[in-house]
């Protein structure tokens, strides 16, 4: 994987005025969950990065080019939402990008625990960096990149999960 240090930043000094966030995760694959809280995010933030990120206890099933392609198709009409990368610090990429918001999806009770505790560790790293936990819509409260990855290696069915070229990559996986 590239290291984003060796890349430039996303954003520049113009940049300086704009309301700018990371939306970070491992994406594998993008699924309308995703997709919504970006919509979300929207309303609130001028510009969304989404932003691949390693979490050592994942093996992804797409390589970083696939997922940043498929990111990149789903908001390809729309110049707000750009995708980036990094595996090295959220908060260390946020800054160099001009971001000093963490957008996280709450999808339920559960997934609180854990993002309660990344969103302590990163301000614990970085104070001028905050996290915004937004609600995914309810009809998506259930799915997961992973529970999708398992219906479609089964054959199971996930239209309208993720979008349609996703959905065709990821047949493409479990052919
Ligand atoms: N809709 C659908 N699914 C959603 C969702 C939504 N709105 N919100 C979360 N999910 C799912 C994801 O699909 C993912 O599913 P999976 O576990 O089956 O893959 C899961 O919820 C949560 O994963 P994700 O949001 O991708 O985050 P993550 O826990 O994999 O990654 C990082 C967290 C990458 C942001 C974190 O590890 C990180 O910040 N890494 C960089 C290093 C760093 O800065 N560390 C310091 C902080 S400790």
């Amino acid at each position: 994987m590239m290291n984003d240090l060796n890349q430039p930043p996303l954003t520049d000094a113009q940049d300086q005025e704009l309301r700018i966030a990371l939306y970070p995760g491992t994406f594998d694959p993008i699924t309308n969950g995703h997709i919504d809280i970006i919509e979300r995010g929207l309303h609130l933030f001028d510009r969304i990065i989404v932003t691949i990120a390693i979490n050592v206890q994942k093996v992804p099933l797409f390589s970083l080019e696939e997922r940043s392609a498929m990111i990149r198709e789903c908001f390809q009409n729309s110049d707000r939402v750009i995708v980036g990368c990094t595996d090295g610090l959220i908060v260390d990429y946020a800054l160099k990008n001009n971001a000093h918001a963490i957008i996280r999806g709450l999808r339920a009770v559960s997934d609180f625990d854990y993002e309660f505790q990344l969103a302590l560790m990163n301000r614990r790293l970085e104070r001028t960096v905050d996290t915004v936990f937004l609600m995914t819509a309810f009809r998506w409260i259930y799915i997961s990149s992973s529970n999708i990855k398992n219906a479609a290696r089964c054959k199971g069915k996930i239209t309208g999960l993720v979008p349609e070229h996703v959905e065709r990559a990821l047949q493409k996986k479990f052919v």
